[in-house]
């Protein structure tokens, strides 16, 4: 049973500003995240996803990213307000990040475990030295690394590796909140299996919340408790992964899964969804996603819709 609400996200917009244009790339994002509970992200390349990660942990880069509204209240306190000096102690033992892209989150003169000590002795001061470094052996050790690689520098590993490593890092703060931004993208498929069982055991054992971004839906299905999905900047369904998995009720949460391939009914085909996602620079009026919608109204093309439904809901006219 989840318990509290820990993050709570709120009516948040971020701006990309350039010389030319606004990258509106989240526009009003409401959810939230209890803890111990694993909330899928899913939409399409641009929807605003890392963005939304970003902001959570104060990283959006800054230019020429702006949290222009909203509030992103971590147990209760407003991280838009914190200073940078708290924003780093919250993204020491709060809340942390694993990123998309492995090589970025490594720094390629250290040694794996010269890093992974500094992120143990920075949380918790009181280790010796020697216990430190039997506690990043460990937690290696845990995710399937072997701790006669501590010595070793980040490219003589593989990629699956890497993201060991960074899993590792995420998790020796012991967060209450992991957000994982597509942990697995960057891996051959043979491994991101692998890399997910890791992820999700270690946050099921730990008891942290997650909030994983994904393409995969059935990742969401075998991993999370809820999902949203995110169009535009926007979320525009959420619910149960139950609920929104047996019961669709917008048309771009259809499309998703219209786009993947089931075994049952090789029959039927794929309908993906027409068209390419918006510009965040130069959004449609009304709905985002009318343009590309094949339900649309009359209505979708003047009025954005609404968030309709209760626990389940959706934002769309029909
Ligand atoms: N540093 C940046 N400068 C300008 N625009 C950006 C920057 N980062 C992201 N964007 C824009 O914001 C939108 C959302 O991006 P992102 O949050 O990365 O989406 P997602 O993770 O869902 O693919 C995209 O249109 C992207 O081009
Ligand atoms: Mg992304």
């Amino acid at each position: 049973m989840p318990g509290n609400v820990i993050l709570e996200i709120k009516n948040l917009h971020v701006y990309y500003l350039t010389e030319t244009e606004t990258a509106k790339a989240v526009r009003g994002v409401n959810l939230e995240i209890r803890a111990g509970e694993s909330v899928g992200l899913v939409g399409e390349t641009g929807a605003g996803k890392t963005t939304t990660c970003l902001s959570v942990m104060r990283l959006v880069p800054d230019p020429p990213g702006v949290i222009v509204d909203g509030e992103i209240n971590f147990k209760g306190e407003n991280l838009i307000f914190a200073d940078e000096k708290r924003c780093r102690a919250i993204r020491g033992e709060g809340i942390s990040m694993i990123f998309q892209d492995p090589m970025t989150a490594l720094n390629p003169v250290m040694t794996v475990g010269e890093q992974l000590m500094e992120v143990v002795r920075e949380h918790n001061k009181k280790l010796s030295k020697a216990e430190a470094k039997a506690l990043v052996i460990r937690s290696l050790e845990r995710v399937g690394v072997k701790g006669d690689r501590f010595n070793d520098y980040p490219h003589q590993f593989s990629g699956g590796m890497k993201q060991r490593v960074i899993i590792t890092m995420a998790l020796l703060c012991e967060p209450e909140l992991l957000i994982a931004d597509e942990p697995t993208t960057a891996l051959d498929v043979t491994i991101q299996a692998q890399v997910l069982d890791i992820i999700r055991g270690l946050q099921r054992e730990t008891g942290a919340s997650m909030l994983l971004v994904t393409h995969d839906l059935g990742v969401v299905a075998e991993t999370c408790d809820r999902v949203a999905i995110m169009y535009a900047g926007n979320i525009v369904e959420l619910g149960t992964v139950k609920e929104v998995f047996r019961n669709k009720r917008h048309p771009y949460t259809e499309g998703l899964f219209n786009s993947i391939p089931r075994l049952e009914n090789e029959n039927r085909r794929l309908m993906p969804i027409d068209g390419l996602p918006p510009n965040p620079a130069d959004l449609p009026e009304g709905c985002a996603f009318h343009p590309r919608c094949r339900r649309r109204l009359p209505i979708c093309e003047r009025e954005a819709p609404p968030m309709k439904g209760e626990g389940h809901i959706y934002a769309c006219h029909l």
